[in-house]
């Protein structure tokens, strides 16, 4: 499983790039705006400055919610660098919109995805990456991994080439359960993959080596 950081902050990005187990990135304009980047001009700055960043896919979402607006938005954005992922809403005119970025070769990520009925569209549009958003599903009381194992099995059973992207990832057993039901990417926080690194036991069993280290040789 590919591992993305879902941010546009820049020194988060480099933090766990540095762990060496970055695959991408993912922003949308919820994280930009966070970061106060505002402005076309400034926009395409700073997913030239992820890019150079992690080596690795980086999905830069368009705004427009019309086809001729998606299209014209997302062939900017593919120019930026090779690896810039075109990340599309999952409504009628973005599916018009992967299918004419697929059938010219820039990659898409299908967003906002809820529902294995849109999983199916946007695989059938030839969507690169597919981003079911499970915290939102929790947050709503119903269960975002069952989404995920569905959305896999559906994958499977037809051959499916879209990759499943969990995202609104909220912490480390989301993680885990997307890797455990067939998610080919997780985009996550930080503080979700650095919250993997924890456990109790490690803890007390680093700090007795240590202890044992120090009294045995002085
Ligand atoms: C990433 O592609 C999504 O935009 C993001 O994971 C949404 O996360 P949220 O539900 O925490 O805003």
């Amino acid at each position: 499983m590919k591992f993305f950081i879902d941010t546009a902050n820049l020194e988060q990005i480099r933090e766990a790039n540095d762990l060496g187990i970055l695959d991408g990135v993912t922003t949308n304009p919820s994280l930009m705006a966070k970061e106060g980047i505002t402005g076309e001009e400034a926009v395409m700055k700073h997913y030239k400055d992820i890019c150079e960043i992690v080596d690795g896919d980086v999905s830069a979402e368009v705004i427009s919610t019309n086809f001729e607006g998606m299209v014209a938005e997302g062939e900017k954005l593919a120019a930026i660098h090779e690896n810039i992922v075109v990340k599309v809403p999952m409504i009628k005119d973005g599916i018009k919109a992967i299918r004419y970025f697929s059938d010219r070769g820039i990659r898409t990520n299908c967003t906002l995805v809820f529902s294995a009925g849109q999983a199916i569209l946007a695989a059938k549009a030839g969507a690169t990456y597919l981003s079911p958003f499970i915290g939102r599903i929790d947050d709503m009381n119903w269960d975002g991994m069952e989404l995920i194992k569905q959305i896999a099995e559906i994958y499977a059973v037809q051959g499916y080439e879209t990759q499943i992207l969990a995202a609104s990832i909220r912490n480390p057993l989301h993680i885990v359960k997307s890797a455990q039901f067939g998610a080919d990417v997780v985009t996550c926080p930080l503080s979700a993959i650095l919250g993997m690194l924890k456990h109790p036991l490690t803890d007390i069993g680093l700090a007795q080596f240590l202890a044992d280290h120090a009294k045995a040789n002085g």
